[in-house]
Formats: C-alpha cells, structure tokens, sequence
C-alpha cells in the first residue's frame, strides 16, 4: 500500500516545513509507503527533516533530459541528489493545463527509471470519455504509450496512479466498483503487455477528491493499492487518511 500526496501549488515553505514536522511525528512507525510530493523549490528543506522518518520525497514532476538549455525546468539527477525516490509523471494537470503528450510522458518516465527513481504514471478518463463509454479506451491507449520500450525490471519499479479527471479537484469521487473495474482493466493489461507476476507486484493507486470519509471503500476493493491524494494532503486529513490504510494492513 502506498498513500502519496500531491501538494500541487500550495503552501509556503515556512508552512511546508512546519505541516511536514508534524507528519513527521503523527505518522512515525506507520508500516507502509507514505510519499510527499511538495512543490520543487521545498524539497531540499523538506528532505532535511524526512531524514531518519518513515516517511518519502517524491516530485510532482521533471523534464526528460540530465542537463542543457531547457530554461525552467528540473532534471530528474537534480532531484534524485536530493533524496527524491518517487515522481509523479503525467498528471491530468500537466496534460490538460500544459499540454504534455503521451510521447513527453513516455521519455520522462524512461528518464525517472533511468536516475533510479520511481514513477507514478497518472492516466485517466475525462468526463466527456467516460460519457462516450471510451474510459477503457482512454486508459489503454494512454497506458500503453506510457510503457513504450519498458522492460519487465522497469515495471518492478512504477506505481500507476488511476485518476478520473472528473473526479480531480471536484468533490466528485468514483464510486468503489467504478474504480476497482478500472484498476482490473489496468492489473489485466500488465499483465497481457509483461506477466502475471509482475503485474501483481505494480501498485495501482487512484486519485481524485479522496477524503477520509470515502477513502475505506475505496481502499478495501482487491486491485486498488493505495491512493494519490490532492486537496485532502495538505492538511490533517491526510493523517486519517494514513490511519484508515494502517488499520487494513
Ligand atoms: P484531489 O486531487 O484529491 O484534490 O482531487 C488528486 C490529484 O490530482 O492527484
């Protein structure tokens, strides 16, 4: 199991660091992945104070090359020497808002193995599609580009992360067997692309308006392995969230 959360674009980092000093107390001992994935400019400080923690560094994000004249961006060797382990790649956020491509989201996640991080690979249905009926689709295709060329021991290292877009940011949230088909179209997939064994190994998160009063359902269906958590990660109710995935291991 595995709880992520993404901060997106929020906080100061004098209240970065005194939110993550708290997490770090309240979640000490908790016997599974719990992962911060903070805005660039704190990770260096957050990952001060997460040493010696159970707790994780991720990113919400990097460019595909080591180094160069790519003004504005973040190599994935810069943030692997500051003790980032996961990545969050193709988010619906930088897809839609930012117009990253399938073929973007492929190198990037070629590039985050290649610094020996770990990608979490977001896909996911718009509402438009899942009206058309087209979610399977949607996530077939957008998962298929994003493993282009990866090899079994590459996928020993990736988390996917299935976000709807419509449940992101909405208060909308899928409902449990809504989610958990999906993850079994995806565990299925793997599985047809790699091996049963592996396929059994890769975590499949979900994303979108979790909150600890929705989040037991969720957790408790047999393919979904954790959650990539937005709005409810920047405050206490992420420490519940922890709570409800440490009472089901
Ligand atoms: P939300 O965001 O929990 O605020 O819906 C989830 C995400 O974008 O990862």
């Amino acid at each position: 199991m595995i709880l992520a959360g993404n901060w997106k674009m929020n906080k100061t980092n004098e209240q970065a660091k005194f939110f993550v000093n708290k997490l770090v107390q309240d979640l000490a001992g908790m016997g599974f992945q719990i992962v911060l994935c903070p805005p660039f400019v704190f990770l260096s400080d957050i990952a001060e104070i997460l040493k010696g923690s159970n707790l994780h560094l991720g990113a919400q994000n990097c460019y595909y090359e080591k180094s160069g004249a790519f003004t504005g961006e973040i190599s994935p060797l810069m943030l692997k020497e500051l003790g980032v382990k996961y990545v969050i790649i193709g988010h619906s956020e930088r897809r839609h808002i930012f117009g990253e491509t399938d073929e973007m989201i492929n190198k990037k996640i070629k590039a985050v193995l290649n610094s020996g991080m770990k990608p979490i690979i977001c896909i996911g249905e718009t509402k438009e599609e899942r009206e058309k009926g087209l979610t399977f689709c949607v996530v077939e295709s957008q998962l298929r580009q994003a493993l282009f060329g990866l090899n079994r021991d590459d996928i020993d290292q990736i988390v996917i992360a299935y976000e709807p877009v419509w449940a992101i940011g909405t208060g909308i949230v899928a409902k449990p067997n809504q989610a958990q088909e999906v993850h079994k179209f995806i565990r299925e997939l793997l599985e047809q692309l790699y091996d049963q064994e592996s396929a059994q190994k890769v975590p499949i998160l979900y994303g979108g308006s979790i909150k600890p009063d929705n989040f037991f359902g969720l957790m408790v269906q047999p393919d979904i392995d954790g959650g990539l958590v937005g709005g409810a990660s920047l405050d206490d109710q992420f420490i519940e969230l922890a709570k409800i995935i440490s009472g089901l291991i």
